[in-house]
């Protein structure tokens, strides 16, 4: 018989290495090899196994019903599912501690419940008596979710065979006992995953998978869960800040650059349905803000970006980046340097998008280069009483590159009463409102002396 085969792996990411290092050479992180006993091999080396070769199926004689979606009445989560829950399907919730995946999680059950549908609120995660008094908050129909404080695989999996709920959510799959692996750690994880995932497609149980986010931001273990699972939803947002945004990573569903935005209040999560109207409203023309145009997922989205530069004698200066990329600050940084002349090397620089949201799209390095440059020079760049609006990808060269969906981002600004914006040069499309600037340097002379948007030709 073969011996068991001794490899290495990382406990963070799952990554097999073939000779120990301090560094895993998939994720970075460091002290995470981690030795583990392999399976031995079947069959000889070399010997191919005896089987009959199987017979491929052309794809139009594959059989795909499509099952309705189950609505969790929160427009938001639906969208950014793709329409619903699809019977059957997996997700990981993943989000830091207290943003509030229990809530919407539980929120969700608690409407798919006054519907009619079966639920299961597994919580290994907290007592019994303490989703209770979440529930309470939630509202009557958050009562009626049946809950099962039972922090062990096994007797989860027994409890869906028996109840066959058409929805559960797991909180968390982190405090999951599994027989002989330590609660958390990466194997426990994939070990419980991969059950939960049979059990899920047997039974047509669609689960909701909640993990947690280690300080990195990496989902603890769950890295090597994504492949696993159908979908991936991150909830994020500031803890101190009332606005959420909810963010599919991937979706085998739908599409992942939906988002949906909610706001904690006393009685749960509500949606912010016209997020833009929100962030607008509450911008005011002032040195270092402008309002960005962005897309998310297949809606426009206006934000406020805001900068403040202040002199600094610490080396190497402070760059803070809260909602943006930093190293797409850095670039905005360079190219506002090299292109537009702006001294940054003794300043510090924040930039940060209001309430808490994260746009992850170049159509915002225009903005943020705005808001550094009306933060540097102390003038507000305003337009029509607002914020001056604008949106464009930032090149190496200092060049402002035409980003997708020009006229949708044009047209969200002009409904909020913005009715000029800064962009990229159109090219042949007639966009009404769109003031076209091809260089940094030009837009920034565009503004003109007094800080307003010369209006479009
Ligand atoms: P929770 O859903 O428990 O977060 P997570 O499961 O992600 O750790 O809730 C997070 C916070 O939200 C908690 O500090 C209390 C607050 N909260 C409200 O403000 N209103 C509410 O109605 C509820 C249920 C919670
Ligand atoms: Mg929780």
């Amino acid at each position: 018989m073969a011996k068991p085969k001794r490899s290495l792996r990382c406990s963070e990411c799952g990554r097999e290495a073939l000779a120990w290092s301090g560094q895993c050479g998939g994720c970075g992180a460091w002290n995470t090899l981690e030795e583990v006993t392999a399976a031995p091999a079947r069959g000889g080396s070399g010997a191919r196994p005896q089987r009959d070769a199987p017979r491929p199926t052309p794809l139009r004689e594959v059989r795909a019903e499509r099952s309705a979606r189950l609505r969790t009445g929160i427009a938001e989560l639906d969208r950014v599912l793709g329409g619903g829950l699809v019977p059957g399907s997996l997700i990981l919730l993943g989000g830091a501690p207290g943003i509030g995946k229990s809530t919407i999680a539980g929120m969700a059950l608690a409407n798919l419940a006054a519907g009619g549908g079966q639920t299961l609120y597994v919580s290994g995660e907290e007592s019994a008596a303490q989703v209770r008094r979440r529930a309470e908050r939630l509202g009557e129909a958050a009562l009626d979710v049946p809950m099962l404080a039972e922090p062990s695989l096994e007797a989860v999996l027994a409890a869906l065979e028996s109840e066959r709920p058409d929805a559960c959510v797991i909180d968390s799959v982190q405090t999951l006992a599994v027989a002989e692996a330590a609660p958390g750690s990466v194997g426990a994880v994939r070990e419980a995953t991969s059950a939960l995932l049979e059990a899920a497609k047997r039974l047509d149980v669609t689960l909701i998978l909640i993990g947690h986010l280690t300080k990195e931001g990496s989902l603890a273990g769950p890295r090597a869960l994504e492949h696993l699972v159908d979908c991936v939803l991150h909830f994020e947002g500031e803890r101190e800040r009332t606005f959420r945004t909810l963010r599919a990573l991937k979706n085998r569903f739908g599409a992942t650059s939906e988002i949906g935005v909610f706001e904690m209040r006393a009685g749960g999560l509500v949606e912010v349905a016209d997020p833009s109207a929100r962030f607008v409203g509450e911008a005011r023309p002032a040195p270092g803000s402008v309002i960005l145009c962005a897309m998310e997922g297949t809606r426009p989205l206006l934000v406020e970006v805001q900068a403040l530069v202040a002199p600094t004698e610490v080396e190497p200066p402070r760059r803070t980046a809260t909602g943006v990329d930093r190293n797409r600050l850095a670039l905005v940084l360079a190219v506002l340097a090299r292109h537009a002349g702006l001294p940054l090397s003794s300043a510090d620089v924040f930039v940060n998008v209001a309430g808490g949201v994260r746009v992850d799209e170049p159509g915002a390095d225009l903005a943020v280069a705005l808001a550094v440059a009306s933060a540097h020079s102390g003038r507000p760049l305003e337009s029509g009483g607002k914020p001056l609006a604008c949106f464009g990808e930032l090149g190496l060269t200092g060049e402002i590159r035409y980003v997708a969906h020009a006229d949708r981002r044009v047209a969200e600004a002009r409904k909020f009463g913005l009715p000029h914006v800064l962009g990229p040069p159109p090219g042949d499309e007639k966009i009404t409102g769109l003031t076209g600037a091809t260089t940094l340097a030009e837009a920034l002379k565009g503004v003109g002396a007094r800080g307003r948007l010369r209006s479009a030709a």
